[in-house]
């Protein structure tokens, strides 16, 4: 048995869900590429599982975050073209052009690095412009591309492949300000004739729900892919065909009979009411469990929904499983997110606890969680 397969708290990635996902999706946009975003471990999924099942579907193009991201699955031979979404600076342009990685370029400096790298070594590297219609994070000002796309002109071993634009509010149920910047990104489109870009892409997963006209050639979904929603707000009633790609499970390590008044963890933040079963289970903010979820969660167990009591501690979480007495044993499986029987934890329940959005729930289960693929 490998020391990975004893772990009693795991990740298992439900790979027909996954193929299902991708499927809506596909029937989503027709004929347009998709290019699913497997940035951040794939949304904390693992981005080697998700890549090489992606590319034994045919999805042979990925958004990752950064040069290491992609380096990860190149080294596990996942052969695939790589578009580096967060901007990398111009000392990153001898690794990006040697492994031919697309970057999305947001400066002249960038361009300029990339062009003369891939000159040096005699190749013709990829770029896409990102071009700032009203994210607000990167990108070119939209009146300052057709000037930048000129610019290029001078360096032949620059390839501009893609225009590129992204969506700050497309899961927002009021769409007037997507509507807005997709007419500033068409604006921009209508002056970029002739530069011999191939490809032209906006639509994240909310945009491919309820923005069809946000299409062009290419969508980069990311959170519907692992079959999360985007948001609450999504119109189209297909995100409800998403399946959650994603379930977090652990065992009872211990078990113990407490008498009521009994303080229980770290600075004893619950007391029992009553005389108690509490289970151990070995999963916590060590695991990416946020501590923040202490005496504010329930998890199941046998398919009833169980308290969380006490401080979540790094290594170890108490349940309060008193309704299960009798029945719940040391070893029993326990679910912190995912479905056991009628019940089911989402990684949006947490998420809405936490304050938060689902994407940050499933991305924050940490490396020490060996992820399992379903297949
Ligand atoms: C540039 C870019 N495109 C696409 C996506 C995918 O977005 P979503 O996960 O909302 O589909 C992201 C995610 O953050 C992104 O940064």
């Amino acid at each position: 048995m490998s020391e990975q397969s004893i772990r009693l708290t795991k990740a298992f990635v439900n790979l027909h869900h996954l193929t299902h996902n991708m499927r809506l999706l596909q029937e989503l946009v027709g004929s347009r590429q998709l290019w699913p975003c497997i940035k951040a471990d794939a949304y904390g999924h693992g981005a080697t599982i998700i890549a090489r099942h992606l590319t034994s579907l045919g999805y042979t193009t990925f958004g990752i975050a950064d040069f290491e991201e992609g380096m990860a699955l190149v080294q596990e031979g996942i052969q695939a073209t790589y578009i580096v979404l967060s901007e990398p600076l111009p000392e990153h342009a001898p690794a990006l052009v040697a492994h031919s990685f697309e970057s999305t370029i947001s400066t002249f400096d960038m361009a300029e690095a990339l062009a003369r790298e891939a000159e040096r070594v005699g190749k013709r590297i990829a770029v896409h412009v990102k071009v700032d219609t009203g994210m607000g994070r990167l990108g070119l000002q939209p009146d300052s591309v057709r000037n930048f796309l000129e610019h290029c002109q001078a360096f032949p071993a620059l390839h501009i492949r893609g225009i590129m634009s992204h969506f700050p509010r497309a899961d927002e149920r009021d769409k007037e300000y997507s509507l807005e910047q997709l007419g500033r990104f068409r604006q921009v489109l209508a002056g970029t004739q002739g530069y011999g870009i191939e490809v032209r892409h906006m639509a994240n997963s909310a945009a491919i729900f309820d923005l069809p006209d946000s299409y062009f050639d290419a969508a980069r979904p990311g959170i519907a892919i692992y079959g999360l929603h985007p948001s609450r707000e999504i119109a189209n009633s297909r995100v409800n065909e998403l399946k959650p790609v994603l379930e977090w499970k652990t065992r009872i390590v211990f078990l113990k009979e407490v008498p009521a008044g009994m303080g229980l963890s770290y600075g004893h933040a619950y007391h029992t009411k009553r005389q108690s079963l509490i289970a151990t289970v070995p999963v916590g903010y060590g695991d990416g469990l946020s501590r923040n979820l202490s005496n504010h969660c329930t998890m199941l167990v046998h398919g009833v929904r169980c308290r969380q009591v006490g401080r979540i501690t790094m290594d170890l979480t108490l349940l309060d499983v008193t309704a299960l007495r009798g029945k719940v044993q040391q070893g029993d499986e326990v679910v912190i997110i995912g479905r056991q029987g009628a019940e089911e934890v989402t990684a949006d329940e947490l998420a809405q606890k936490l304050g938060t959005i689902n994407y940050e729930i499933v991305t924050c289960i940490s490396h020490r969680v060996p992820r399992i693929p379903i297949s």
